[in-house]
């Protein structure tokens, strides 16, 4: 007899699913000696089950979660709505249900992931959620397995496909922000609100899921600071174009001597670094570690494909877990106490811009405000702004989070200097 799934949301990544059923139904059936069949598909109300119908959909839509909970012969629930309402009561209730459930949804596991492990735990369900991190790239899974002997000490990644897509197009392209988001949208790349995408959000929840499979701590989710795309300015892209750099959205996991770390912003990248070259909608996983020492995990990480290909994947895992009777195993086993890092070992180098007066000793007056938190530069640059303003360019040495702190708040105290931008920097 087939195994029977139902899906919750039938919307880009959802409808990739037949797609893969059809065009790889021979392997999939010969992965587990069975097939694989979409029982029930739950959709928003009658005007899009007909809509739906006239475009040629002929399986079982359904506009109650009930239809799907009620129903004894549904094994696997799909959750692809995304956000954090419904999505959270209809997983609940499905693993009460008895049901396993695979997700998507990155939002929701940040936010809740352990409360829904428990009650999955508890029940002896699977709940997987491979596709929740770097779309097409099986991360999860290989922190997971893969990893197990080695200790990781830090995961830097390109997690946010949209963003990168858009940085992309805009650098090489000359897109504009807008057209650039609306070609993301369009592909299917972006969040519903793709708000998200580009303030560092959805990458940040990818970090907080992230530190549990790297580490086996949970980062509650406003542990992980963020900073997005749009503070970063055209003259920040050609200065890191100068200094040797590209700039992209980094998210960053890493355990110090006090504890973990976690946060997503704006990074200069050496162009030589292997995270420098993931362009457009690609995304990658560079972990360090003491066994393997630097691997890096490349892939598409948004579009309908890819992410279906990892929640199939999910899928066909729990299919396996069924016939060796292991699937009440949870997705991640790793888990210490979360012991989060002190500011002072919260370390990067560091890019700033500051608009000071074009006159002589401003630089002299920037050196004393390093200087007196003892930081030293690595590169400086002078260039003009508007008239009668310079524009300085500092790249520094190694600094921690409170040298951090003090130099913004001296420079910002000083009425006519203007702290333009400062971002991390990433070491060779
Ligand atoms: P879409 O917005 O394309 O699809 C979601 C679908 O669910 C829509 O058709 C939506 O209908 C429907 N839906 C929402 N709420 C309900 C509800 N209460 N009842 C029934 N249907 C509902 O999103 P995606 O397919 O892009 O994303 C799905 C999930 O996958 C999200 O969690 C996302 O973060 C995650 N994800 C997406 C990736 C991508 O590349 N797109 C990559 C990795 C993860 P309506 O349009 O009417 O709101
Ligand atoms: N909106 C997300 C992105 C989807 O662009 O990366 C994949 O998680």
């Amino acid at each position: 007899m087939a195994l029977k799934i139902a899906l919750l949301g039938f919307g880009t990544v959802a409808s990739g699913l037949p797609f893969l059923l059809e065009e790889n139904g021979d392997k999939i059936r010969a992965a587990f000696g069975d097939d694989l069949e979409i029982a029930k598909i739950l959709v928003r109300d009658d005007n899009e089950v007909n809509r739906l119908k006239e475009n040629g959909h002929s399986y079982q839509f359904v506009t109650s979660i009930d239809d799907i909970l009620n129903d004894p012969e549904i094994a696997i629930v799909v959750e692809l709505m995304g956000r954090i309402e419904p999505a959270k009561t209809y997983i609940l209730a499905t693993l009460n249900a008895g049901k396993h459930v695979v997700t998507a949804n990155k939002d929701l596991i940040a936010l809740h992931g352990p409360e829904i492990q428990e009650s999955a735990k508890a029940k002896g369900l699977a709940f997987y959620y491979e596709a929740a991190v770097a779309g097409g790239i099986p991360i999860l899974r290989t922190l997971a397995n893969s990893f197990t002997s080695d200790k990781i000490q830090r995961v830097l990644g390109v997690l946010n496909g949209t963003s990168n897509y858009m940085m992309t197009k805009m650098v090489d392209q000359g897109w504009t922000y807008e057209e650039a988001l609306s070609k993301a949208q369009a592909l299917g790349y972006a969040e519903s609100d793709p708000t998200n995408d580009v303030e560092g959000i959805d990458a940040a929840y990818k970090v907080a899921i992230l530190s549990q499979f790297a580490f086996g701590m949970t980062i509650a989710f406003e542990n992980v600071s963020h900073q997005g795309i749009s503070t970063i300015t055209a003259e920040d892209v050609a200065v890191a174009q100068e200094l040797g750099y590209v700039i992209k959205l980094v998210g960053r996991v890493e355990e110090t001597a006090s504890g973990i770390l976690a946060d997503v912003s704006p990074t200069f990248i050496p162009k030589k670094h292997p995270l420098a070259s993931v362009n457009d909608v690609m995304n990658a996983v560079f972990v360090e570690s003491i066994g393997i020492g630097q691997s890096m995990f490349y892939g598409p990480g948004a579009g309908q494909k890819p992410t279906a290909t990892s929640v199939m994947a999910d899928i066909i895992r729990i299919a396996h877990r069924l016939e060796d009777k292991t699937v009440g195993k949870a997705f991640n086993e790793f888990s210490r106490p979360t012991k989060l890092a002190n500011k002072e070992d919260k370390c990067s180098h560091y890019y700033f811009a500051i608009e000071t007066p074009d006159k002589t000793g401003q630089l002299l007056r920037i050196a004393t405000i390093f200087n007196e938190q003892k930081i030293s530069f690595r590169q400086v640059l002078q260039e003009k702004a508007q008239e009668g303003r310079a524009r300085l360019v500092i790249i520094t040495h190694m600094m921690n989070q409170l040298q951090l702190e003090a130099v913004q708040s001296q420079i910002n105290q000083e009425s006519d200097f203007k702290l333009l931008n400062a971002f991390k920097v990433l070491g060779e």
